[in-house]
């Protein structure tokens, strides 16, 4: 049997976060907070301390870890040339949830990589991560710091709630801002790619770069698809039906999903802006409210939150709607989709 690792939680102070540096630069695993998620993080440099990462998250190894860095300067460590559009994008966008995917350097071990030719660099903004990264004086590869296929951690909380026993430290640096996690943008190719979305919007590399292919999830029509991102992932235990079209067509989903199925005996749990409330005032569901939908910075902080308090109280089902997908709205239908067991547009009655 695995043996339980003592996991202690800290508050993010300067001596912690010395202590937390030490032991990564041991081969040790440490969970920090950043802008987007909590990360668990290990000497991105050493194998053996990469390799616990995948132990500890039961994470399979095909699937790459992000390296984050402490500044600009330590970009060459990682990678092997990069493309000038670099520079331009780390002025606008770094620090902050923006993920490169660059030429790999020899330095980086194909575990990080999944056996890649490639490698995925951040800098995060948060000042605690970037603390850390500096005073470990290594690259840090970090994924989320959640059993794998679970919802991202937004708080210290979430992190002990899935590695509890697993890793050394949980640096608390209290609730995640942005609260969805970094874009991937791949620079390797000719185009580049937007792999996942995220904190930085697609309109924003729009603005920066010209043109930006999509890929992710388009692998039916032949598109590019980040490694580990096929499957379903931030799913809850619980089974969640997504809703995802004109608001009003969507509410009437909804509201015709949940009655159907209290009517058959079971649990619902509804995922939705807060203007949706009041469309549930007469029946007997359990409501996590996410914010105005106008406000999708709001909705995106509090979805992973809402999602594992809704997913613990166990209803039978979750059903969900989405908020567009203007700037951090895409990232919000992403993960929803993700997580989601079907999707619907409001058009057709309820069939699941
Ligand atoms: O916001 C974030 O990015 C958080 C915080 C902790 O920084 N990290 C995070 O890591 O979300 P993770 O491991 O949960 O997601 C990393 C994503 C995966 O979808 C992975 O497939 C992709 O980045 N990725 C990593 N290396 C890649 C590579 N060489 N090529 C393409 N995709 C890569
Ligand atoms: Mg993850």
């Amino acid at each position: 049997m695995r043996p339980m690792i003592p996991t202690r939680t800290l508050p993010a102070d300067a001596a912690s976060i010395q202590e937390a540096a030490t032991i990564l630069a041991a081969g040790g695993l440490v969970a920090f907070p950043t802008e987007t998620v909590y990360g668990v993080g290990a000497d991105a440099l050493n194998p053996d301390a990469v390799a616990r990462i995948f132990t500890a998250k039961g994470r399979p190894a095909e699937d790459p870890l992000i390296v984050h860095l402490a500044q600009l300067s330590d970009l060459p460590r990682v990678t092997k040339g990069y493309p000038a559009v670099v520079d331009h994008l780390a002025a606008h966008c770094w620090p902050g949830p923006l993920t490169l995917v660059l030429p790999r350097g020899p330095a980086v071990p194909y575990g990080v990589t999944a056996g890649r030719e490639t490698v995925a660099v951040r800098i995060p903004a948060h000042p605690v991560a970037r603390a850390l990264i500096a005073a470990a004086g290594t690259p840090v590869a970090a994924p989320s710091a959640n059993r794998f296929g679970h919802t991202s951690p937004t708080s210290a909380a979430h992190v002990l709630a899935d590695l509890h026993g697993r890793i050394a430290m949980v640096l608390d640096g209290g609730p995640a801002t942005l609260g969805v996690e970094s874009t991937v943008l791949d620079l390797s190719g000719p185009i580049p790619t937007l792999l996942r979305p995220g904190g930085v919007s697609l309109e924003t590399l729009r603005d920066l770069l010209g043109e930006v292919a999509v890929g992710g999830r388009a692998a039916p029509t032949g598109g590019q698809v980040a490694p580990g991102l096929l499957d379903r992932h931030y799913a809850p235990d619980n089974a969640l039906h997504l809703c995802i079209g004109p608001d009003t067509a969507c509410q009437a989903w909804l509201q015709q999903a949940a009655r159907t199925q209290m009517a058959a005996g079971r649990r619902v749990g509804l995922l939705i802006p807060d203007e949706d409330v009041a469309l549930f005032a007469d029946l007997a569901v359990d409501i996590e409210p996410l914010g105005p939908a106008s406000d999708p910075l709001a909705i995106a902080a509090r979805l992973y939150a809402a999602l594992r308090a809704l997913d613990a109280r166990q209803p039978d089902l979750i059903l969900a709607r989405d908020v567009g997908e203007a700037g951090i709205a895409r990232a919000i239908r992403d993960r929803l989709t993700r997580a989601a067991a079907t999707v619907h547009d409001g058009s057709e009655g309820v069939v699941f």
